[in-house]
């Protein structure tokens, strides 16, 4: 069937996220609020799939990644430290008229006339006011209605029965002064910090300032050097976190998808500097632009181990059931990376209120970023706290005493180089940051270095939305009187289905079917989320696991007990029937009968 209007295709998905508990708005016995999101039984359920596959696949699968659980509150200098008490804000400002507000850099740009006045005056009431105020006006519209916006502004200011005074027009194109709603002009944008501030302790004064953490990424770099020392790691290796972050952003919106409270999924993974790489290798191994670069190398530098860590993140996504066509990228340009980065990445997903370019094709919006951050974080911790961020490399050190003069020489240049850039563009006074880049450059002659990092970093939350996106479908099905209804099925990969099966016995009065599916229920549990269910036709039982988005339903009935007669399973005893949501119409509603004992192994194969 025709797919459902974007717009239209979000109300119903959050329709759906609440009428089967997926996710609430958080509070919402009070009126809710803004920006903060609860997930219900299948939405939790769901969140814990997604959680774990990627815990399971970044540390576990893995032998060059290892966890880390740190506090959401830390010390309030590694706020400094990162830049985030500088410079973590976004540009806000406020409707003159309605007081709403908005992201500066949100509002959609707007060309017209604008209707400026210097004040207004009001006879009755004896008196003036000079606020100057400006309405923009789409080019045709006659000015009253700017003169009417106008009033209304100064009737705000306690003149109701105003006159305007000095009106002046002014052409504009793609202005984002001017609320789009209803014109008025907005107040000049200033920057706010997305910080959510508290107190430690009780006196609560500036010096108890603490922030609730805006991502899970500063704790793996403040404790960098304990886990390098206590999990016997070395260079190259990733440290993994997952966890609450908070921001104040200006404007949530797009239910979860820009929340004020989510959780992220980071890897910070550590890898040597290409100099060090190149003087054990002789060179840094070249990797194609597009693509899987394969198995890591020895010889690897910033560029494969980035390009490396794109498509592993992009298979990840793959393998929950977000196929490639409904993801998009975005390479950051040089005027987008932060100055530290070398290159970013940006994994999109093609939501229903995302953007659409000029063919009409959907654009994306960020899943998740990786970016290449040089030894930025390492080195700003390092000079904040005074503690030696760097590494001895042995290996490194051994290949440096065999190199040749010259090239040592050049080595050492580069190294000097990107030291002493950093040190500038951090505001190190130009004396002290000769000085100490030299001796960063004399530390590598020894086998020292600062880590340079390669960070994914996916928000849990939105990967949600996207795989709840992905999952909806809707199908016409004649209903129990043959009448054609419209159904929702949720198509998630059976490895997130927050229902792996569900258990029915075809009859609830017949104990036989009963007791036996109760002991299938019992047998699976403990391996997996199982749903029994003996209520109603098993019509509805069955569209209401198509609804929560259920890959398989096994039905007890009265072949159960008569085993399979025919073909090579002849003679099996006691048989179920799987149902299979499928992963199309087609495949829909697929049977096939399978012995009892055969169901657990049949059903871990196919949702790990
Ligand atoms: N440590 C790097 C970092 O935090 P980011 O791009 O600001 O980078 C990473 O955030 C991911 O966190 C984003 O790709 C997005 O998935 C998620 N995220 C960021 N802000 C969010 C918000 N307000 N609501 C939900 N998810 C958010």
């Amino acid at each position: 069937m025709a797919e459902p209007k974007e717009n239209v295709l979000m109300e119903k998905i959050v329709s759906l996220c609440k009428r089967r508990g997926f996710v609430y708005q958080s509070s919402e016995i009070y009126g809710g609020i803004n920006g903060f999101w609860d997930y219900g039984p299948l939405g939790a359920e769901l969140k814990r799939n997604v959680k774990d596959l990627w815990w399971r696949e970044m540390t576990r699968l893995r032998d060059d990644v290892v966890g880390l659980e740190a506090t959401i509150i830390m010390h309030p200098q590694i706020w400094r430290a990162s830049g985030h008490v500088d410079t973590f804000s976004d540009p806000m400002c406020d409707c003159l008229l309605t007081k709403k507000r908005f992201r500066a850099d949100q509002v959609e740009p707007q060309s017209g006339i604008v209707y400026h006045y210097s004040g207004a005056r009001d006879i009755a009431a004896a008196k003036e006011v000079n606020d100057s105020f400006a309405v923009l006006l789409p080019a045709g519209k006659p000015p009253e209605s700017a003169r009417k916006v106008a009033l209304q502004f100064y009737a705000g200011r306690g003149l109701p029965t105003a006159e305007l005074l000095g009106e002046r027009t002014e052409k504009v194109e793609n202005s984002q002064r001017f609320n789009p709603e209803n014109g008025a002009l907005l107040t000049p944008p200033v920057p706010f910090n997305l910080m959510f501030k508290t107190y430690i302790g009780p006196t609560a004064t500036e010096e108890d300032v603490a922030y609730l953490r805006p991502e899970t990424a500063q704790a793996i770099f403040a404790q960098f050097k304990n886990v390098l020392e206590t999990s016997r790691q070395k260079i190259p290796f990733g440290i993994a976190q997952m966890g609450k972050a908070f921001r104040n952003e200006v404007t949530p919106r797009n239910f979860t998808f820009r929340s004020r409270e989510f959780e992220q999924m980071e890897l910070e993974f550590f890898i040597k500097p290409d100099e060090a790489v190149e003087a054990i290798h002789g060179s840094v191994a070249q990797v194609p632009e597009q693509g899987h670069p394969g198995e890591p190398q020895p010889n690897w530098g910033w560029q494969a181990w980035h390009r490396y860590w794109v498509e592993e993140r992009v298979r990840f996504y793959e393998g929950i059931g977000l196929s490639r066509e409904t993801l998009g990228f975005h390479v950051q340009t040089a005027e987008e990376l932060a100055h530290y980065a070398r290159a970013t990445v940006d994994i999109l997903y093609k939501f229903p209120f995302s953007k659409r370019n000029d063919k009409g094709e959907l654009l994306g919006e960020e899943l998740e970023g990786i970016a290449a951050r040089s030894d930025f974080d390492l080195s700003q911790h390092e000079r904040f706290s005074g503690k030696s961020m760097g590494v001895f490399d042995e290996d490194f050190r051994n290949a440096w005493s065999k190199l040749d003069e010259a090239r040592r020489a050049e080595l050492s240049r580069r190294y000097h180089e990107s030291r002493l850039k950093y040190l500038t563009k951090s505001g190190v006074a130009s004396e002290r940051a000769e000085r100490e880049a030299k001796e960063d450059a004399d530390g590598l002659a020894k086998g020292q270095y600062i880590p340079h990092v390669i960070e994914p970093s996916a928000g849990v939350d939105r990967l949600i939305l996207a795989l709840i996106a992905n999952a909806y479908s809707e199908i016409n099905d004649p209903d129990e009187k043959g009448k054609s209804e419209t159904r929702v099925i949720m198509r998630f990969h059976p490895r997130v289905a927050p229902i792996k099966v569900a258990v029915l016995p075809l009859l609830k009065n017949k104990p036989d079917l009963v007791n036996k599916a109760r002991e299938i229920r019992d047998v699976l549990r403990p391996h997996m989320n199982v749903f029994y269910d003996d209520a109603g036709s098993i019509g509805r039982r069955y569209a209401r696991m198509d609804e929560a988005g259920t890959p398989f339903c096994v039905t007890v009935d009265f072949e159960t007990f008569e085993g399979i007669k025919e073909g090579p399973r002849a003679g099996e005893k006691e048989t179920v029937t799987i149902r299979y949501r499928g992963a199309t119409d087609e495949e829909n509603g697929r049977q096939e009968r399978i012995a009892i004992p055969q169901l657990l192994p049949w059903l871990l194969e196919r949702i790990q």
